[in-house]
């Protein structure tokens, strides 16, 4: 056992789960007892009929139940003791704080849900978010919960082209936005983005403006309203919708290969059961626990772990508006050592930017508050494991390394807290969940060996569909491997179970901890007038686990040279967004294309890495 980690007594005396492989087992033998016993713990208008309907590959949840995610968050708590106990504590890059009970965000939520109802907002319309990392994002978040309507949040580090064609496949008729934020010390224009992303969409009638900066901004007086003037006189009494336990929570966009972003729909029943147990197991939550999930709300790290499964949970929730290294690289643990954190979680990228800067800078500060940390969006490398585990843990809190995806919902393959815990591996899976590493007929691979990552069984928090595209969901996810559900992950598991993830074997790149589909990338290139293709593949990076490269032919008689290149680079900033800039582009005559003219980026990621260039026999003589 001396390549295992081990947990203290106290983490082992204070874990609610002390058996791991019993209760696993068990789960695996009767995931419908299993399950059934979580939903159990939570509030349902009306009990369910049976757990889970297969009408394979689409899976209903917690049939004939009635429930709403915000009765759990945030209702069932106003008769308790927990009502004035702090819910949200926010601090802004400004330094400015705001608090709020669960009392108090229960009002705020409700005053929102009002006002979306006053705009004419219905239970099943799609209510589209641009907003940077304030309260008021996480509040109408649950707002249009609340009032049965579908959220779809868009990043706000995604940018005019990138929100414009989430705005338009989602057909919502209103967004929220801020008038903006500064992003370290520069000011980032949330409205001028919306402005240009719906200026050829009459669909949007109204959008809702959160003042954040006072910065001046284009106001089209019937369309644009301040959310301050509209949310304050609204009552703070809203009853929240009883919905069906399948009835859609929200839609969560994420790009691939081929065509348009796909809307990820999760709904509200099976979603709720499997953001709240694996947050409670994973970070044995208490009710005095101050938990800091240290992601955005616009990714699914934020949805199922920042607005709704600390609430569900009843901990007090941090959020910090700012970057980790701004203005200096202690600010993420001052805000630890000022707010007594005890659960923090954050992704490898983060980690191995602040491991740069040493070890002085965290030891400045008491972080003795700390009991359990997390990881979560890409692997961990066991060297940033290891700083993480020893600089801000002090040894005595136990890394979760939690692997799953916009599309899982919630945790599917994680250690926990009383697991002996490998760096860099990702543990076993969460309960009632069946992963495996096979091959491509689906046969399981040997030990140690690397293969595609797939989960045979369903789970509560899966998604339901793809939004108006439900060829992909069945063909890109259920028809790779028929009967499993295809993760995209290349993973390989060792002599004891555990799981190490070894990156996408598709073409979608981790880039700071960002999820990109190639498809979007490359047709912001290819929108530039000089442009004739364009193919992206990731190339690993020591901070940010991959960084972008671009190979692009220029049409025709294009000289390339370094101002196209800079050119370019400020293109996909504008139309996809900062977070999307290019590291490195390089122009290319011609482009590896399969004899169906399909190109291969998995040929361009071998060439330009070295390695072996693979099956190459479908490539175009
Ligand atoms: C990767 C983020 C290794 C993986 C929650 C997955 C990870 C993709 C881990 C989903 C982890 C996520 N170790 N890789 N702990 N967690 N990934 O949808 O490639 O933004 O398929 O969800 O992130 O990214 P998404």
């Amino acid at each position: 056992m001396s390549d295992f980690v081990n947990p203290s007594e106290e983490i082992k005396n204070n874990a609610y789960v002390k058996d791991y492989e019993k209760l696993y087992k068990d789960s695996l033998e009767h995931p419908d007892a299993f399950w059934e016993n979580v939903a159990k713990e939570l509030f349902w208008y009306k009990p369910w009929t049976k757990v889970i309907e297969s009408k394979h590959p689409y899976y209903d949840w917690f049939v004939g139940g009635q429930t709403n995610i915000v009765a759990n968050a945030l209702d069932r708590w106003q008769k308790t003791e927990k009502k004035d106990q702090l819910a949200l504590v926010w601090e802004g890059q400004d330094g400015k704080v705001v608090r709020y009970t669960y009392q108090q965000l229960h009002e705020q939520v409700s005053r929102a849900a009002n006002a979306l109802k006053s705009l004419g907002v219905k239970k099943g319309d799609r209510v589209s978010i641009y907003m940077p990392r304030i309260p008021e994002q996480t509040i109408v978040m649950l707002a249009s919960a609340k009032i049965g309507a579908i959220h779809t949040v868009v990043y706000s580090g995604f940018s005019v082209q990138a929100l414009k064609s989430r705005i338009e496949d989602a057909e919502s008729k209103i967004v929220i936005t801020a008038d903006g934020y500064h992003f370290r010390d520069k000011l980032v224009e949330t409205k001028k983005t919306v402005d240009d992303a719906i200026k050829d969409n009459p669909a949007v009638k109204k959008v809702l403006v959160v003042k954040r900066t006072g910065n001046p901004i284009a106001f089209t007086e019937g369309k644009d309203i301040w959310w301050e003037e509209l949310v304050s006189k609204q009552d703070s009494i809203c009853p929240t919708e009883i919905l069906d336990a399948n009835d859609p929570l929200f839609i969560l966009y994420t790009s691939g290969s081929t065509g348009t972003p796909k809307g990820v729909i999760h709904a509200h029943g099976g979603y709720m059961v499997g953001v709240y147990i694996t947050a409670k197991y994973i970070f044995n939550l208490r009710s005095n626990d101050v938990f800091w999930c240290a992601a955005d709300p616009g990714w699914i790290t934020g949805h199922s772990y920042i607005v709704y499964s600390p609430f569900i949970n009843g901990v007090t929730n941090f959020i910090y508006e700012g970057p980790p290294d701004y203005p200096d690289a202690g600010k993420w643990w001052s805000m630890i050592e000022k707010y007594k954190i005890t659960k923090f979680y954050t992704a490898p990228t983060a980690i191995r930017a602040l491991m740069k800067y040493g070890d002085a800078i965290p030891q400045k500060y008491n972080l003795s508050s700390l009991k359990i940390l997390g990881s979560v969006g890409e692997p961990i490398n066991p060297e940033a494991w290891r700083w993480y585990y020893r600089v801000i843990g002090k040894e005595k809190c136990p890394i979760m390394d939690t692997w799953w995806q916009t599309e899982t919902g919630m945790h599917i393959i994680s250690p926990l807290p009383t697991s002996p815990l490998k760096p860099g591996s990702a543990g076993k899976p969460f309960f009632g969940i069946k992963a495996d590493v096979v091959d491509e007929k689906g046969t399981p691979v040997a030990v140690n060996t690397q293969g595609y990552l797939v989960l045979k069984k369903p789970w509560p928090a899966m998604f339901k569909d793809v939004y108006k595209n439900s060829k992909k969901y069945t063909d890109l996810y259920w028809g790779k491997i028929p009967g499993t559900y295809f993760t995209g992950d290349f993973a390989k598991r060792d002599s004891d179970g555990y799981f190490w993830i070894l990156g996408r074997n598709d073409d979608v790149m981790k880039v700071s901890g960002y999820r990109f589909g190639s498809a979007e990338l490359e047709s912001a290139f290819v929108a530039h007038p000089s442009v004739a293709e364009a193919a992206v593949i990731g190339k690993p990076h020591e901070i940010k686990g991959e960084s972008i490269k671009a190979f692009v032919i220029l049409k025709v008689g294009v000289q390339p040279t370094d101002e196209l290149k800079n050119e370019l680079k400020q293109q996909v900033r504008k139309l996809i967004g900062p977070i999307a800039t290019p590291d490195e582009i390089e122009f290319v005559p011609a482009l590896p294309k399969t004899r169906s003219g399909k190109i291969m980026r998995r040929v361009l990621k071998a060439k330009e890495l070295g390695q072996d260039l693979g099956d190459t026999s479908t490539l175009e003589g």
